[in-house]
């Protein structure tokens, strides 16, 4: 038996009571994951250190560019965290920043931006068209002041999923800096963060790696980190002092969540065991084909278009019946134990359904059965 049955087999017989969760994070991890948090282990233990060092090697490896002059910086705190520390650490004071949006979260950048004092140009795209390389070359020419660019991956608003590749070789080639953020792809979508180009990668530990919140990470190009000495506008979130710690003893400069590190550990072996992110993207990809199959036949319609939709996570619009309430259709699959998530979308109204975490088609069918139900109840 390959290993990533062994693992699915598992998965499915030591689940517990919890409800499963059909979102974009916290998600449904294994039960192997939880329980490696059940220990007190010191932040400064011989074995703390190594497990922390692994960690950032393991990213390494799934970002493939172990060896290819990259660091991984763990950060404390959410995902937002750790974009905060990247934009508020790499962009010298006589920066300026293009963000690249099309949903809630490249928005939430340029929010960002204002906030810590960055200047800051946006190029807007529909949310269900990806950006388009032409166009952020038109504002790069138009604006020579621009130093960094940012995007999103996966713009988990909808599930559309943005062309980095395409996107980062304009941006290098002009000598700029690329800031991806791919905090709901990082793991579950095959990415090579050098042929991206991409000098700062940021995800966090509760999304496609499959552990829980508590952390965020940076996957940085050492040479671009090296030249931003001095830029940090916080001392907790400082990008560059958090590596020089971690280099200097295996040590954070603040607490760490000893805990949600542990079960990241846990969590990045069963990665492996399920044949690393292309393993990972497939068993995913099943999911979020079956969920759509399932969903058509029940006559929902996807926000997106088939073509432009990742597998992470699927917007569906609001079926066009007055007896369907978004409430109650979402209680009623909560007391079932199943919990979906609210839309984001601002130019329509939907429901999200997220495949990842550790859930699988015979989970999305479970999940299927009982929106039929449901649908049948409240006569919709
Ligand atoms: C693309 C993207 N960016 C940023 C975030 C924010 O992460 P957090 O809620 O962990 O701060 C999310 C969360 O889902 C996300 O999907």
């Amino acid at each position: 038996m390959v290993n990533s049955e062994k693992l699915k087999e598992q998965s499915l017989a030591a689940r517990g009571d919890d409800k499963l969760l059909y979102t974009p994070g916290p998600l449904t991890t294994s039960m192997a994951v939880k329980k490696t948090m059940l220990r007190d282990l010191g932040s400064r233990d011989h074995e703390f250190i190594r497990i922390v060092k692994e960690i950032r090697q393991k990213l390494l490896e799934a970002g493939g560019v172990a060896g290819k002059g990259y660091e991984t910086v763990i950060m404390q705190g959410s995902g937002t965290f750790g974009l905060e520390s990247v934009l508020g650490s790499v962009i010298p004071p006589d920066g300026k920043l293009l963000v690249v949006v099309n949903g809630a979260y490249g928005r939430r950048l340029v929010q960002m931006a204002k906030v810590l004092k960055i200047e800051c140009a946006d190029l807007v795209f529909p949310e269900d068209t990806p950006a388009e390389a032409a166009g952020v070359k038109q504002a790069l020419e138009k604006d020579p002041a621009i130093t960094h660019v940012a995007i999103i991956h996966c713009e988990t608003t909808t599930g559309l999923l943005n062309p980095i590749k395409e996107i980062g070789e304009l941006v290098s080639g002009r000598g700029l800096t690329y800031i991806v953020d791919a905090m709901s792809s990082f793991g579950g979508i095959p990415t090579d963060i050098e042929a991206c180009k991409i000098d700062y990668l940021i995800s966090s530990a509760n999304k496609c790696i499959e552990g829980v919140p508590g952390f965020s990470f940076a996957i940085v190009r050492r040479e671009a980190l090296d030249k931003t000495e001095g830029y940090a506008r916080s001392l907790s979130l400082d990008l560059r002092a958090q590596l020089l710690g971690l280099e200097a003893n295996g040590q954070f400069r603040f607490t760490p969540p000893t805990h949600s590190i542990l079960a990241y550990h846990q969590a990045l072996l069963e990665l492996e065991e399920e044949g690393g992110v292309e393993g990972r993207y497939q068993r995913y990809l099943d999911n979020y084909n079956t969920l759509v199959a399932g969903m058509r036949e029940l006559g929902f319609v996807e926000y997106l278009k088939k073509e432009l939709q990742g597998p992470i996570i699927t917007s569906f619009r609001f079926p066009e019946s007055p007896n369907f309430k978004f409430e109650d259709f979402y209680n009623k699959l909560n007391e079932k134990n199943l919990v979906i998530y609210p839309g984001k979308v601002s130019d329509a109204d939907c429901f999200r359904i997220g495949n990842i975490g550790r859930l699988y088609p015979e989970d999305v069918k479970g999940l299927l059965a009982v929106v039929k139900q449901v649908k049948e109840e409240m006569g919709f």
